[in-house]
């Protein structure tokens, strides 16, 4: 078993090192396959585009469906085992998003649209998964296995994915993708030291994720990593919303990570978590200057996400290890959830 970690103590430490080549595995092939023309055709010509995944993939499909409202495509994220709250109809269009392909509200979500008059589109792992089998158009990401119970080097594969799809959609050049491998290996050999100091300093029942615009899916996807492996509890707000509600529980010591995709904006949340008595860290493209505890990434713009996500999954895996538990097989949790 060990040597199939490559010398890493863990599949989730190993996967997330393998984050700059399954992203570039992912960039190349899905910039030369037909099928990511047809998708984005299809997509192009929807009236609404229902992204529905769980999980992390779920977290991932977040990106998607704000580059495309901020266009002039209307995509709506679905929760997989929330589609009885949603009706699709004959012009829309499902975009299913699952590492496995084999979840089973995915699977069932993407029964009850199609029943609807939607079609279906998947983006997987997994050769001729359930999912892909069920799709009209099957997307892969080859990300390469993932044996970790925690998504990882899948997550910022399905990222790139779903920047190449929507770059298609919107008739956007591709090329500043090339950059993302680099942005990827600098952001995790840059700040795996930093994260392990950092994971001796979560030592509360509660943290926060706080973030802004593109960094708000970052900060949920942070706070799910360090609950599903490290069992703390976490909650990620837009930096926005924290004041109303979460900014109660603010008291001396209270961690709060910030994730901040290089907006000046966040630096006013911070002063106000600060001025509460907040422990503030700040995972950063941009220096702020408002806190000892800053790791700042290399970045370009749009390319955010592969600089923040390395060191959002690093804390989570530290603080794991720390706490003795096995971060690739967490108590209570599978890595594909075949049941309702
Ligand atoms: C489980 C796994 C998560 C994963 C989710 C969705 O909860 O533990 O890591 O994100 O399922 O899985 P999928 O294979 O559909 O992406």
């Amino acid at each position: 078993i060990s040597a199939s970690k490559g010398g890493y103590s863990h599949f989730m430490l190993k996967e997330i090192h393998e984050s700059p080549l399954a992203v570039k595995e992912t960039i190349s092939t899905m910039l030369s396959d037909e099928a990511v023309v047809e998708a984005s055709r299809i997509i192009s010509n929807a009236n609404r585009v229902f992204v529905v995944a769980a999980g992390t993939s779920y977290h991932a499909g977040l990106f998607f469906t704000r580059y495309l409202n901020l266009s002039s495509l209307t995509a709506i994220p679905v929760i997989a085992s929330e589609y009885s709250s949603y009706k699709a109809k004959s012009g829309d269009v499902v975009l299913a998003l699952s590492q496995s392909g084999e979840t089973l509200d995915v699977k069932m979500a993407i029964k009850k649209f199609r029943n609807d008059g939607a079609s279906i589109i998947s983006i997987t792992n997994v050769i001729e998964s359930t999912i892909s089998r069920e799709s009209d158009v099957k997307l892969y990401m080859r990300a390469g296995p993932e044996l970790g119970v925690a998504a990882t080097k899948t997550f910022v594969s399905q990222v790139a994915s779903l920047m190449i799809l929507k770059s298609r959609v919107l008739n956007e050049d591709t090329s500043y993708l090339a950059k993302a491998p680099q942005i990827l290996e600098d952001a995790v050999e840059e700040t795996e030291g930093k994260m392990k100091r950092w994971s001796t300093l979560i030592d509360f029942p509660s943290v926060y994720y706080l973030s802004k615009g593109i960094g708000v899916p970052l900060a949920m996807e942070g706070a799910l990593k360090i609950k599903e492996v490290a069992y703390v509890h976490a909650e990620a707000y837009p930096a926005g919303e924290s004041k109303h509600g979460p900014i109660a529980l603010v008291s001396e010591g209270f961690p709060v990570i910030f994730v901040n995709p290089g907006l000046d904006e966040l630096k006013v949340n911070m002063e106000e978590m600060k001025s509460r008595g907040a422990k503030i860290f700040s995972i950063s493209t941009v220096n702020t200057n408002l806190t000892d505890n800053e790791v700042i990434v290399k970045s370009e713009r749009d390319l955010e996400p592969f600089a923040l996500s390395p060191p959002l999954q690093l804390l989570a895996f530290y603080v794991s290890v720390n706490k003795g538990i096995d971060p690739d097989r967490p108590r209570n949790l599978a890595k594909t959830v075949t049941v309702e």
